[in-house]
């Protein structure tokens, strides 16, 4: 790998997108641009973890919403790894708001509506957001080291 630092990052499909089969779709996607998944889980969370996941936005008017749709049904979280891979993924998630994300986008494609806009990735602003969201879903041990049998067509 030649440019920037390969990092990994959380993202999660949302009830709304497992309800409507859009798991592998998402899945597909991260996998053709060429990040590798290292984790996966597919949960019901809980109230407590959905409250700590989104603490971030705890008294805002929208947050007791939010809690009960994240806990409504199951989710899929996921570790992916990459070259500049926190930024490349909220990128290719889109805008919050599905009818502002640009088409192309997971949102801007897949979504219309900003309270089910099918995915969360952590925040590529927030240095802290990856690490947090990892270790808040994820244990060491479930997260698995290894190598895409394309990695050397993949960076330069
Ligand atoms: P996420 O955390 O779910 O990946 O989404 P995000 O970073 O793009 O947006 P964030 O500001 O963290 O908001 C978290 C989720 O809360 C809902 N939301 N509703 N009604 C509202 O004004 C409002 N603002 C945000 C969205 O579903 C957003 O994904
Ligand atoms: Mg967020």
């Amino acid at each position: 790998m030649s440019d920037g630092e390969s990092e990994r990052t959380f993202v999660m499909v949302k009830p709304d997108g497992v309800n409507r089969g859009l798991v592998g779709t998402v899945i597909s996607r991260f996998e053709d641009r060429g990040l590798k998944l290292v984790g996966a889980k597919f949960i019901q969370m809980e109230d407590d973890l959905a409250q700590e996941h989104y603490g971030e936005h705890e008294g805002k008017p929208f947050f007791d919403g939010l809690v009960e749709f994240i806990t409504s049904g199951p989710v899929m979280a996921m570790v992916w790894e990459g070259q500049d891979a926190t930024r490349q993924v909220r990128r290719m998630m889109g805008a919050t708001d599905p009818a502002e994300s640009a088409p192309g986008t997971i949102r801007g494609d897949l979504g219309l509506d900003l309270g089910r806009n099918v995915i969360h990735g952590s925040d590529h602003e927030d240095p802290g957001a990856n690490e947090r969201e990892i270790n808040l879903f994820f244990d060491e041990t479930e997260l698995v080291d290894w190598n895409r049998a394309d990695e050397d067509w993949l960076y330069e």
